[in-house]
């Protein structure tokens, strides 16, 4: 290119910039238009394409040169590289060294901390604390973006219902209502004051869509559900995320009635754009253009990347087939141009959003990296998140808390003192030999009189039982033992299905030998999905799920079992007796025969029960909570109506605590079948020993409408039960009609 050209399209480019702070939306539209006006195909094709660096591996390829492809204009968008310095460095190749000057955006996936790690997903939804969640996402932003990154891959809004899948760890859980609630808390909490604000990064409400319903929990599987489950349970986290503001949509690995979501035109189009309104971008997940082949609808290259393109997929990550055959396809004739420059606008946008035109390095800033990483108030956040995902499972006899002075302690088991499984997977740029362990946090918190012994007793998950005899000894000689038994981050996350739940290895072995010792055993579950342990809920008396509860993990799980914190976590998600029952969640329905242990003709196994072994919603406190009648203000509603619902809980324990006071609802008779119990609110109530409060809710229209048999979306007018209790099985609950 001659001189007098380059010097044009710098002025150009510049103008663009220089206009960039005018925030509207016709502002930077017609800014968009001037810097597309001067690209090439090819450069329009390379704002496409999302590369990986080689600082973090999230997926099964590589991509060696990458900075040759920045230098080279083929790459817009690079993802696994952080740090201010670094992304500082790749940001120069592109606006020094291209012609363009466009600026690079930088992703990664940062699901539950940057650099402080918080507890896993799955554990910071059993705090069902929206503002806690909403936090811990604040400070992952707020980490992530001092670092130079722009975008984070969360969150994962994918309804989870079988725990052999690993991702449920990623999510929210179960529950349609919980799960949507907490996709707009973190999306509140990454994108902050919007994109464009310093400390802020763009959200990416991920996996679209249904992946979590992989058959048999068996990543990647193929998925399949009627048009009705689809809308009424698997889309409406999604939903809640964009109406939040989330900036971008990620596509999913699965095929949906037959079509792989990224080449998946009626979620990618006709749902998320048309339906929605969504006017951010879409990127595909890893290589996942690529996949058609092996899923069997693209033969080749060129048909996948035409496939993803006309489905209303942006930008394509890792696969570089965007790269490879747009631009063949156009010069072919066999592919509108027009589509991509609406794919490019869409990127472009967010770019002047972010600010990058302005100021390509504005995020990396080594004096913010020094004044939030892992700063002492994160860390308190973290901690305080972490205690409130824990979920108090059983407690005989008020075996926990436990006295500080206690003369000798044992903490035993794999993840007694397993630094690295602390937090978990997907954890970004989370330094594991920064986290606390549970001994340390044992340590911590004993009083200087109290011996604390410590016995790993076997591996997570080899064969091995030589330890177990030493791990016997030591607990012998305890006055308590604190047994903490579970899974390895890497058995959790991506690529990480199980066939069973039971505890890895030879755990349970260690579980009952420590059991037969006689001595009070408190067992502690680290995990990242339920898992099946009902001998453990018949013998050991006292069991806390800590998740993979993160930096601070090991303090925080001292904090409840001496008492400092009373456990008010719940849980998300159902944990089944075993795993033939899967799946497992309350919200299923009644069938035409719904159980009677004395009648064969009914609904159940020979060999299990149907009830789980701990409902969703669950959680004991250090206090006992009762609740009085639940009482609704009018016997019938009408379309016009809001339904008052009222119950009184009391704290009938010796403690103070939280309670999370739950609505669950069942239309009786419908033009479909409904669920037997839906969840329709939750209320966070904080009660004095002998205290009582009255716990208020509205339930309009809105929370009664389902998709009726003709897919309209509405209410039926007909008989209603409303309960209200402290988990999906233990509710009380009255009736009303709607008119
Ligand atoms: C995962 C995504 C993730 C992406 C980038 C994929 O393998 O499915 O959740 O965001 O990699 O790391």
């Amino acid at each position: 290119m001659n001189k007098l050209c380059s010097l044009t399209l710098a002025a150009a480019l510049l103008c663009a910039a220089c206009h960039s702070s005018e925030k509207t939306s016709t502002g930077i539209g017609t800014r968009v238009d001037s810097v597309l006006a001067l690209m090439t195909l090819d450069e329009k094709i390379g704002q496409l394409t999302l590369f990986t660096s080689d600082i973090d591996v999230t997926g099964p390829t590589m991509r060696e040169n990458y900075k040759e492809d920045i230098k080279a204009g083929r790459v817009g968008a690079i993802f696994n590289a952080y740090g201010a310095a670094y992304t500082r460095k790749l940001q120069e190749i592109a606006v020094k060294e291209t012609r363009l000057h466009i600026p690079l955006l930088f992703g990664y996936d940062v699901v539950h901390g940057h650099r402080t790690i918080f507890p896993m997903p799955l554990g910071e939804a059993a705090s069902w604390d929206l503002a806690a969640i909403e936090k811990s996402a604040r400070i992952a932003a707020d980490e992530a973006s001092a670092e130079g990154l722009h975008w984070t891959f969360a969150p994962m809004c994918d309804i989870a219902r079988d725990p052999r899948w690993g991702r449920i760890t990623e999510g929210a859980g179960e529950d349609v209502y919980l799960g949507s609630k907490i996709a707009a808390a973190r999306v509140k909490g990454i994108q902050g004051d919007g994109v464009g604000s310093l400390n802020s990064v763009m959200a990416c409400v991920k996996h679209f869509a249904a992946y979590g319903a992989a058959q048999a929990g068996r990543d990647y599987h193929t998925t399949d559900m009627s048009d009705r489950v689809l809308r009424e349970t698997y889309l409406p986290p999604y939903k809640a995320a964009l109406d939040a503001g989330a900036a971008t949509v990620m596509t999913s690995f699965n095929e949906l009635d037959g079509v792989p979501a990224t080449g998946n035109k009626y979620l990618m189009t006709d749902i998320l754009r048309k339906e929605w309104n969504f006017t951010g971008f879409v990127v595909t997940d890893y290589t996942s253009i690529m996949e058609m082949i092996p899923h069997g609808i693209a033969e080749d290259t060129a048909s996948a990347a035409a496939l993803a393109l006309e489905a209303g997929v942006d930008m394509d990550m890792q696969a570089g087939f965007y790269n490879d055959a747009l631009a063949g396809l156009v010069k072919a004739g066999k592919l509108k141009e027009s589509l991509i420059d609406g794919a490019v606008r869409r990127i472009l946008r967010k770019k002047f959003e972010l600010g990058l035109f302005d100021d390509p390095y504005r995020y990396s800033s080594e004096q913010r990296e020094k004044e939030t990483l892992m700063s002492a108030a994160n860390l308190e956040a973290a901690r305080d998140v972490a205690r409130k995902s824990i979920v108090l499972l059983k407690n005989d006899k008020q075996l926990l808390p436990l006295k500080k002075d206690i003369r000798k302690l044992a903490v035993i088991g794999p993840l007694a003192h397993a630094r690295k499984e602390m937090i978990g997977s997907w954890c970004a740029a989370g330094d594991w030999t920064k986290a606390s362990t549970l001994l340390e946090g044992v340590k911590q918190a004993v009083s200087p009189g109290t011996q604390v012994l410590y016995a790993k007793g076997c591996a997570i998950d080899n064969d091995s039982t030589q330890s177990i005899a030493q791990a016997v000894r030591t607990a012998q000689q305890a006055d308590v033992v604190i047994l903490a038994v579970g899974e390895g981050a890497w058995m959790t996350g991506e690529a990480a299905s199980r066939a069973s739940l039971n505890l890895p290895g030879v755990q349970q072995q260690l579980v009952e030998a420590i059991y037969k010792t006689g001595k009070p055993v408190v067992a502690v579950l680290l995990n990242g999905r339920p898992l099946t342990i009902p001998w453990m809920d018949a013998q050991i008396p006292a069991i806390l799920e800590a998740w993979f509860p993160g930096t601070v993990g090991g303090q925080a799980i001292a904090d409840v079992l001496f008492g400092d914190y009373s456990p008010s976590g719940k849980l998300p998600v159902t944990f089944p007796r075993a795993v033939g029952q899967i799946p497992l969640y309350y919200s299923m329905k009644h069938t035409g025969r719904p159980m009677d242990p004395n009648n064969k003709y009914t609904s159940k196994y020979l060999d299990e029960r149907n009830d789980p072994l701990y409902p969703f919603g669950y959680g004991l406190s250090y206090t006992t909570f009762s609740y009085g009648p639940v009482q609704v203000d009018k016997q019938e509603m009408t379309q016009q109506d809001e339904l008052t619902v009222t119950c009184t809980v009391t704290n009938t324990g010796a403690r103070a605590g939280k309670e999370t006071v739950q609505l669950y609802l069942h239309d009786i008779t419908g033009s479909v079948t409904r669920p037997v119990r839906e969840l329709k609110g939750f209320q966070q109530i904080v009660l004095e020993p002998g205290a009582s409060q009255n716990v208020t809710f509205k339930l309009t229209v809105h929370d009664l409408s389902f998709y009726r048999r003709d897919m309209s979306f509405g209410t039926e007018p007909g008989k209603f039960e409303v309960f209200v209790g402290t988990n999906a099985r233990d509710a009380q609950g009255t009736t009303f009609a709607l008119r």
